[in-house]
């Protein structure tokens, strides 16, 4: 949990300031009471249904976050043979691993490496691929059920003009294809965007996929995706997640224990968005026709989602802020000052208070000095994992908090890693 004590922020019971000094800045902390939470909470929400919760390790790939998933018993959703390698070592055993294609080669197949993985087809062409190698993996089919929901549009998986799933007037083909040459198809499945807010979508989604699982004999399981969203901004809802359990409950328990069949869910964001904070120092102050932009030692190449969805993430300064100044007690009539936060890179978008046009925007945030350490909240999912080695910065290192114990889970870049492999 981020709280203030006599001003310094704490994550966990460890104070921002002194990770800043022991691991230096930009530097990704996680909190691992934070990530138990929403385990949990995905847990007890569909624990009436015959159910299996897996981890979208896309969204936080760091070892140590994914051995929190396997101790609780979740799977792996992985769309690359980069993940499934990343999976193995964190101990995934070959049946508790889904790979979902996208555009997959010929030499992506041939490297999932293990016939008991689950191989989730995007397309007809994949299944004649998968037939001429003569892979003998379980498929199961990503249906686009016309229904796509999200937080950007980049982010909505399903309806027209997607690149995702087999569509439902293909379904029936996909099944005879498959079907002919002696295969089985295990799983039908449907992930219809991110950061959804609203249980609507998601469970019409889920009707159609039970509708449709009427048609599949050898089915196992039916798998719901992911795509629950977390409250990024002040005074925003928490995700109903014990309705949608409740309801995914009403609409498809009898259903399932009658064929046995198991749901899946693959969430990713929610399990770990609210554990991440990416902190950096505050490198200067600029006024520029009357406006103040504070600029930090990161920027889009550690945290691209505000530069590249005009997403939010909320800012608060963690060396000398208030708790009025948290997303959780946000206090607006107590903040001192509307400032743009600016990134290090040689790029006008790297802006961190922006829309999704890309129009930059002002936040309002305590006084700010330079040196002062600012916490981009809730940057557990889809921050380190989508880092890049723009303008040759080096990658942050991550840290994990638990209670009083700090541990370092990925060392930072060195300048000799950034040549590593180059001739
Ligand atoms: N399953 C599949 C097949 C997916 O493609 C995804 C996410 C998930 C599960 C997990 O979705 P989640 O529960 O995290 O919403 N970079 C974007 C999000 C892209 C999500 C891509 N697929 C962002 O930062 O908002």
């Amino acid at each position: 949990m981020l709280e203030f004590i006599k001003g310094t922020l704490h994550i966990g019971n460890v104070s921002a300031t002194d990770l800043a000094k022991r691991f230096g800045t930009p530097l990704y902390i996680y909190d691992a009471e934070i990530i138990r939470r929403q385990i949990e909470r995905v847990k007890r929400a569909f624990s009436a249904l015959p159910f299996r919760p897996f981890y979208a390790m896309k969204a936080n790939g760091a070892l140590s976050v994914l051995d929190l998933m396997r101790g609780a018993g979740f799977g792996c959703d992985t769309v690359s043979p980069g993940e499934i390698f990343i999976a193995r070592k964190a101990g995934f055993t070959p049946d508790n691993i889904w790979f979902t294609c996208s555009n997959v080669s010929d030499d992506d197949l041939r490297a999932i490496g293990d016939e008991r993985i689950v191989i989730n087809v995007n397309s007809m062409s994949e299944i004649d691929r998968i037939l001429a190698l003569d892979l003998r993996n379980p498929i199961a089919l990503r249906v686009n059920t016309d229904i796509g929901a999200g937080h950007h549009a980049d982010v909505v998986t399903a309806g027209g003009g997607v690149k995702f799933g087999i569509d439902l007037a293909e379904i029936e083909s996909a099944r005879m294809i498959a079907e002919d040459s002696g295969r089985k198809v295990v799983g039908l499945h449907a992930h219809i965007g991110s950061g959804i807010d609203d249980i609507g979508p998601l469970i019409e989604s889920v009707r159609r996929l039970l509708d449709l699982s009427t048609d599949f004999p050898n089915l196992r399981w039916l798998n719901f995706g992911g795509g629950i969203s977390v409250p990024y901004e002040p005074g925003k809802a928490e995700f109903p997640i014990d309705d949608y359990g409740a309801e995914l409950t009403r609409i498809a328990d009898r259903l399932l224990r009658a064929r046995d069949l198991t749901a899946i869910l693959e969430p990713g964001r929610y399990l770990v968005a609210e554990s991440g904070t990416l902190l950096a120092q505050v490198t200067s102050r600029r006024i520029s026709r009357g406006q103040w932009w504070i600029g930090v030692d990161t920027g889009f190449n550690h945290l691209v989602r505000p530069s590249k969805y005009g997403a939010y993430h909320h800012i608060v300064n963690a060396t000398s802020g208030s708790p009025a100044s948290l997303r959780q007690t946000f206090d607006l009539g107590a903040m001192a000052e509307d400032v743009v936060v600016a990134g290090n890179l040689c790029e006008s978008g790297d802006v961190f208070t922006r829309d999704e046009h890309g129009k930059t925007l002002t936040r309002r945030i305590d006084r700010t000095k330079i040196g002062d350490l600012l916490a981009f909240c809730d940057a557990g999912a889809y921050g380190f994992s989508m880092a890049s080695l723009y303008n040759a910065r080096l990658l942050p290192p991550e840290v994990m908090v638990d209670g009083d114990d700090v541990r370092l889970i990925r060392e930072r870049q060195t300048y000799e890693d950034l040549v590593k492999g180059m001739r």
